[in-house]
């Protein structure tokens, strides 16, 4: 298993370029560094390939749009998904604002929207803004002091006038694990609500079937998976897609306007105003295909919970260093804080030290609160192409910082 993603390791060129500088990466949550296939793509494109798609009859432009749509029937298949249950956004945040604003023009005042404290503010702001443009109650699901979703209180939030539940897969702060299967029973058991899945942080560690986890909607980023930054996914069951209004109109979305009516295009494409970022989603279909056929995501999540297991190891030595989240329920990331320092001055003097760590509230400042963490976490993150001796290099990096601030 380790020769695997040694090998795959290289493919990452940024890698390459890091390791002769001596500098390592540890914030793929942030964002993950690209894959050859990925970069392959764009550089093809751009050299031979430039063209609008969907609005040309020329060569260039029927190639494009052959590549492009196939790479939805890839995306499509690397979710269980249909053709057709695909909409390309910018990213998760775009995705989720679509649906507070497509989904949330079906709600009506009193009704009630159900998320939870670990939700990333791309999960929580669109919600927020809806519920008080629109006098809905949004409720937020506690969290236990183990930063763990506390599942009597949110099957206590559960009720009939629940119409939107919307939450995430992995947190980004925590790399904390939701239960999606009794998460998702939770739901259809005690509501009719639209079941909506945070998948930014679990596309890169799970093997995503949105047929088995039964949600409505799923959203993700093309970055977070080795693929351009720029692109996001939005799945969402057929009939639902059919029933919602477009979030931005414009060019691409309709099948006719006159100058006081207008009638929208089918599924997908009335979701997808304007032009897309077409070699990014090239891009993202052969990325994903290319993962799909070279790995587990299974296989992966234990290498990287194997990366997260020894450097908690190594980390607990360090005096009132305290771990955020559980053990038993983390995935790729290490979130911590220690004692007497501010975060963010330990990431900065880390940064001298060639290390990559993101440090802060990490957008997630309702779950900060609940915590009682004021100044933020310092999180590692890891990926494939992480190393054990990157952990050894982080405990020698954060020994330098502590013997500077303390
Ligand atoms: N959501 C990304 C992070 O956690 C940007 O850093």
């Amino acid at each position: 298993m380790k020769n695997k993603f040694q090998d795959l390791r290289k493919r990452f060129p940024q890698i390459v370029f890091m390791e002769e500088k001596g500098e390592f990466y540890l914030d793929s949550a942030a964002t993950a560094l690209k894959i050859d296939v990925g970069i392959e793509v764009l550089r093809q494109f751009y050299e031979t390939n430039v063209s609008n798609v969907h609005r040309g009859e020329h060569n260039l432009s029927l190639k494009a749009t052959e590549k492009y749509e196939k790479a939805r029937e890839k995306i499509a298949h690397f979710l269980n998904a249909e053709f057709n249950e695909i909409v390309f956004t910018r990213n998760t945040t775009e995705s989720l604002n679509l649906l507070a604003h497509s989904l949330g023009s079906f709600l009506q005042e009193g009704d009630e929207i159900l998320v939870t404290q670990m939700e990333h503010h791309s999960n929580f702001l669109p919600w927020q803004v809806l519920a008080q443009k629109k006098g809905l109650k949004l409720k937020v699901a506690p969290v236990t002091s183990s930063a763990l979703l506390d599942l009597n209180l949110f099957e206590q939030l559960l009720n009939p006038k629940t119409k939107i539940v919307s939450l995430t897969h992995v947190s980004n702060v925590t790399g904390v694990l939701n239960p999606l299967d009794e998460i998702s029973s939770l739901i259809r058991k005690k509501t009719s609500a639209y079941f909506i899945l945070d998948a930014a942080q679990s596309v890169s560690c799970q093997n995503l079937n949105v047929k088995k986890i039964n949600c409505d909607f799923l959203v993700f980023s093309s970055h977070k998976i080795f693929a351009p930054s720029g692109i996001g996914v939005l799945y969402g069951k057929k009939k639902l897609l059919e029933k919602l209004p477009p979030y931005q109109v414009g060019g691409g979305m309709i099948t006719d306007v006159s100058e006081t009516k207008s009638e929208w295009a089918k599924i997908p494409y009335k979701f997808e105003a304007g032009t897309p970022f077409i070699e990014g989603v090239i891009a993202l279909g052969e990325v994903l295909s290319f993962l799909r056929k070279e790995l587990d995501f299974k296989e992966l999540l234990k290498w990287e919970q194997n990366l997260v297991f020894q450097a908690e190891n190594l980390l607990s030595q360090i005096p009132g260093l305290r771990f955020i989240g559980c053990k038993k329920n983390r995935t790729n990331i290490l979130s911590f804080v220690i004692e007497g320092v501010h975060s963010s001055d330990l990431a900065f003097i880390l940064a001298k030290e060639k290390l990559a760590l993101r440090a802060g509230h990490h957008c997630c400042i309702p779950l900060m609160k609940a915590l009682c963490l004021n100044s933020g976490t310092l999180r590692a993150s890891f990926s494939l192409y992480n190393r054990e001796e990157e952990i050894y290099k982080l405990k020698r990096s954060l020994d330098t910082a502590l013997s500077i601030l303390l």
